[in-house]
């Protein structure tokens, strides 16, 4: 795979970058996307009854058990080419920014350090009352089970359409995307906010932006530069372009 001489230029050049990374980059890993056809979440199972929550006030147990799956199958995911990918571009600049809207914690277990977690992380599990990380709970056979402190429903520990995002994290990817002098958007839809407005605050402060997905999204035509093909692939030839 080929780049323009002039990106591989830039991107020796500058000195601080953001990235933000949606669940396209999961899929080489075996992880399922939301809204690709056939095989997304959001199109075999309905958001609104699981993902939301009012559909944890009215079926607890439902949306338990349902990321209670999505856990058993990240569990076994592990992290492909694009992930480390990432990791290798944030030793080459002085100042990195991985922005990501998964919640299956591939970066972190690939190496990633300077991660926003913008939507949570589902391996975690917070008490729905009280809001505060629950590590151990009695295994009474109930679900979803109860917090030990409080008697309240646990739940996992990811953000639910209509839900506030984690405090700070909005606000340390906004600056990185007003800060930062190239900005790459890799694997994600580009619908879902407030994370889809992040690289157009970078293109208003006069960033390279670069998309990288199979399909076209709403940014593609935005994007400085916009690559076509899975992240694992494009993510390394990249690499290998710039730095070998
Ligand atoms: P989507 O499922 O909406 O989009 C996945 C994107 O990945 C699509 O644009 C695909 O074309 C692209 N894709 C597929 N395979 C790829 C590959 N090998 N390499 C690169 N890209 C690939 O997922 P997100 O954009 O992440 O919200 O969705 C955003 C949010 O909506 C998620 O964080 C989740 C969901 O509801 C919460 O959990 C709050």
């Amino acid at each position: 795979m080929s780049f323009p001489l002039e990106l591989v230029q830039t991107i020796r050049a500058v000195k601080d970058v953001a990235v933000l990374t949606g669940a396209g980059v999961s899929a080489e890993s075996g992880v399922p996307t939301f809204r690709e056809a056939q095989t997304g979440l959001w199109v075999r199972y309905d958001p609104q009854e699981l993902a939301t929550p009012e559909a944890f006030r009215d079926n607890p147990s439902l949306v338990w058990e349902w990321y209670a799956w999505r856990r058993e199958l990240i569990a076994k995911a592990r992290p492909n080419p694009g992930h480390y990918a990432l990791v290798d571009m944030e030793q080459r600049f002085p100042s990195f920014a991985l922005i990501t809207q998964n919640v299956d914690g591939l970066h972190q277990l690939a190496g990633s350090k300077a991660v926003i977690n913008l939507h949570g992380n589902i391996q975690l599990t917070k008490c729905s009352q009280e809001g505060i990380l629950v590590e151990k709970w009695e295994d009474t056979g109930v679900i979803p089970p109860r917090c030990p402190h409080c008697g309240g429903l646990l739940r996992p520990d990811v953000v639910w359409f209509g839900e506030a995002l984690p405090p700070g994290a909005f606000n340390a990817a906004s600056q990185a995307a007003r800060r930062c002098d190239l900005f790459f958007s890799i694997g994600t839809s580009s619908v879902v906010e407030p994370a889809a407005s992040l690289p157009y605050l970078a293109l208003e402060h006069g960033a390279v932006v670069v998309e990288i997905n199979p399909s076209e999204t709403p940014l593609t035509s935005a994007a400085t530069y916009a690559f076509q093909g899975p992240s694992g692939q494009v993510l390394s030839a990249l690499v290998e372009a710039v730095w070998s």
